[in-house]
């Protein structure tokens, strides 16, 4: 299946997202990301993998235009992002409209008051017609499986519920590329399925899908490529999904997988484990 959508990717252009020598500190004190340089090519999926706190969610949000690297330089569509870059409003529409974060804590990106509202807010601001936002948010709320909630206030779902509005907000608009920081974390079973299918059919379509995980059990099926970071956050591994994924020691190395010691009635030995995803010993 990887190889079949490999071929949708296109090298032959430039890059849609070039990060060359990155490094980003908090408050110029928390270093998060040190001295990353990756490209990201049109159409392409690629899952990043990493511990907590390897800079997963840094990554993702620089991508986005949301922070600035602190060193280095983060191009998209060709042009290094910055500041001064967003104050060119015909590239930030343009730039919103292509790229959708769906950020991790689906809290910080919910403010309607209803779930219509935040689904229908995407459109709207592209100046659809009033049909079109309609059929629009009507799909995305019907893809998500959440239509019962559209008179429901965002803040007070589940954690669950939020990340599916949030999806569903982003769904709403059609975005090229998606930034996804740990999507199926609190997802349902239905819906994590859903979410993987839709990374495939997006990837089918040469739609651009980057998503920072930990749950190794989907990285065959989101991505073509993998990107690993380590726990002090740098980029030490690229490569196929099968590639990483039979890298034992580096996913040791990487606190991605752990092994750790059983006692069974007259048996002591030792598993490793992924950190979610199906527990099944080895
Ligand atoms: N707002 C913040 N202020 C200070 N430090 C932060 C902030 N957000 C993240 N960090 C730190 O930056 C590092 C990378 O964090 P993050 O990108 O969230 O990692 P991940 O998403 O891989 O868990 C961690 O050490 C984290 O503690
Ligand atoms: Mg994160």
């Amino acid at each position: 299946m990887n190889d079949n959508h490999n071929r949708n990717h296109n090298r032959d252009s430039r890059p849609l997202f070039e990060v060359r020598g990155v490094s980003y500190s908090y408050g110029g004190r928390v270093l998060a990301l040190d001295n990353v340089s990756l490209n990201i090519w049109p159409g392409e999926r690629v899952a990043i993998l990493g511990s907590n706190g390897s800079g997963k969610s840094t990554l993702l949000k620089l991508l986005d235009g949301l922070y600035f690297p602190s060193q280095g330089e983060v191009c998209a569509f060709g042009r290094p992002l910055s500041e001064a870059t967003f104050e060119d409003e015909g590239f930030a529409f343009d730039f919103r409209r292509r790229v959708s974060l769906i950020f991790q804590d689906a809290d910080v990106q919910l403010f309607s008051p209803t779930v219509w509202d935040e689904v229908a807010f995407a459109p709207l601001q592209l100046g659809l017609a009033r049909d079109e936002v309609t059929a629009r948010t009507q799909a995305a709320l019907s893809a998500l499986d959440i239509t019962r909630l559209r008179e429901r206030t965002p803040y007070q779902l589940s954690g669950g519920e939020k990340r599916k509005v949030a999806i569903a907000s982003a769904l709403s608009l059609g975005p090229e590329v998606w930034l996804m920081d740990e999507p199926t974390t609190s997802l349902d079973p239905r819906s994590q399925s859903w979410l993987v299918d839709f990374i495939i059919q997006e990837g089918e379509v040469g739609h651009t899908v980057v998503t920072a995980t930990q749950d190794l059990s989907i990285v065959p099926d989101i991505a073509d490529r993998v990107l690993v970071f380590s726990e002090d956050h740098r980029l030490v591994a690229e490569g196929t999904p099968s590639a990483i994924l039979a890298d034992r020691d580096l996913l040791l190395r990487c606190n991605l997988i752990h092994e750790h010691r059983h006692r069974h009635p007259g048996l002591e030995h030792t598993h490793l484990h992924a950190h979610s995803g199906d527990h099944a010993h080895e």
